[in-house]
């Protein structure tokens, strides 16, 4: 999806409806890049709605990080759930903490005789961080959901994941915000920004000089290269290449077809688990 200001402010729109129909927003950020994953208006378009902050992909994140962006989020009043979807880890901790939250208004409805008032909830984020997959996971399905299609009405669909919680069926997507550098490298990086509209090799370049600098080791394991100390971004991908058989005809790297394999490795987590923001970046 690319990003305009009117698909923002359609976005925005659906959203915003969709907040209206439940009690509490899960907020999805790729535990990898919890700034960059995170819209930069979700405050005031959750406004004073209910709210749980879930660092997805925890498990290809590095634990060390996990840990210091778990205390900076508590100090700043939130308890984030580090969840890896995909597996369904910390799916009990969200209904927990949603039970919690939602404690108090239970109660009160409660006492007033309605009992069979339901927490509902709707899972929100930007493309990409484990939507469709938490949502699957919480409605213990496998079917995949795919986005609205323009000109098909869909109904709202209710899941009843027990007997106090229901989430919406489909997701309520979020824009990413693309205009720093970094942040939209960040974003490209862990594919939250579609490949066809990237150029990917220089993509996967300015992963490998990211690497080289943040993270050496992994990369060095990952594809076995001996890297004297004056090997360039270039010739690295070129025996990255060699050595995955990546060959044109003539003998000549495919630099294309590197770039893919890099860039999927990180994203799968087969790099090593590896988080590319830290909090003391914010400073
Ligand atoms: P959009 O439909 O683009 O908005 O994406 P989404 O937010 O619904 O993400 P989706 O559930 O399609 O997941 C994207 C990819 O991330 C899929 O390949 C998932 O298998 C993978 N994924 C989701 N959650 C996790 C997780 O916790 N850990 C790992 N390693 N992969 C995950």
């Amino acid at each position: 999806i690319q990003w305009y200001p009117g698909h923002m402010a359609k976005a925005k729109r659906k959203i915003l409806e969709e907040l209206k129909l439940v009690d509490i927003a899960i907020e999805l950020l790729d535990a990898r890049i919890p700034i960059s994953s995170r819209n930069p208006d979700v405050d005031e378009i959750v406004g004073n709605k209910k709210r749980i902050v879930v660092l997805n992909k925890s498990d290809i994140a590095d634990p060390q990080l996990n840990n210091e962006w778990k205390e900076y989020f508590e100090k700043k009043g939130i308890t984030p759930i580090m969840a890896n979807a995909a597996k369904g880890t910390g799916l009990r901790d969200i209904l927990k903490e949603s039970k919690r939250l939602m404690k108090e208004d239970l109660d009160r409805l409660r006492s007033k005789g309605l009992k069979h008032k339901t927490i509902r909830a709707l899972v929100i984020g930007i493309p990409n961080v484990g939507k469709s997959t938490l949502i699957n996971k919480l409605a213990n399905r496998s079917i995949a959901q795919t986005g609205d299609r323009p000109g098909v009405t869909k109904s709202k669909q209710w899941i009843k994941v027990n007997e106090d919680f229901e989430l919406l069926d489909t997701p309520g997507i979020l824009w990413p915000k693309f205009d720093d550098e970094t942040v939209g490298l960040n974003l490209a990086f862990t594919g939250a920004i579609k490949d066809e509209i990237l150029d990917i090799e220089d993509l996967a370049r300015k992963f490998i000089l990211k690497a080289i600098t943040d993270f050496p080791d992994k990369l060095y394991k990952r594809y076995n290269v001996e890297l004297e100390s004056d090997s360039d971004v270039e010739c690295i991908m070129n025996k990255i290449g060699r050595k995955r058989g990546c060959i044109l005809s003539g003998d000549e790297v495919d630099i294309n077809r590197t770039a893919s394999l890099i860039l999927d490795d990180f994203r799968s987590g087969r790099i090593g688990q590896i988080t590319l923001e830290k909090p003391e970046d914010i400073l």
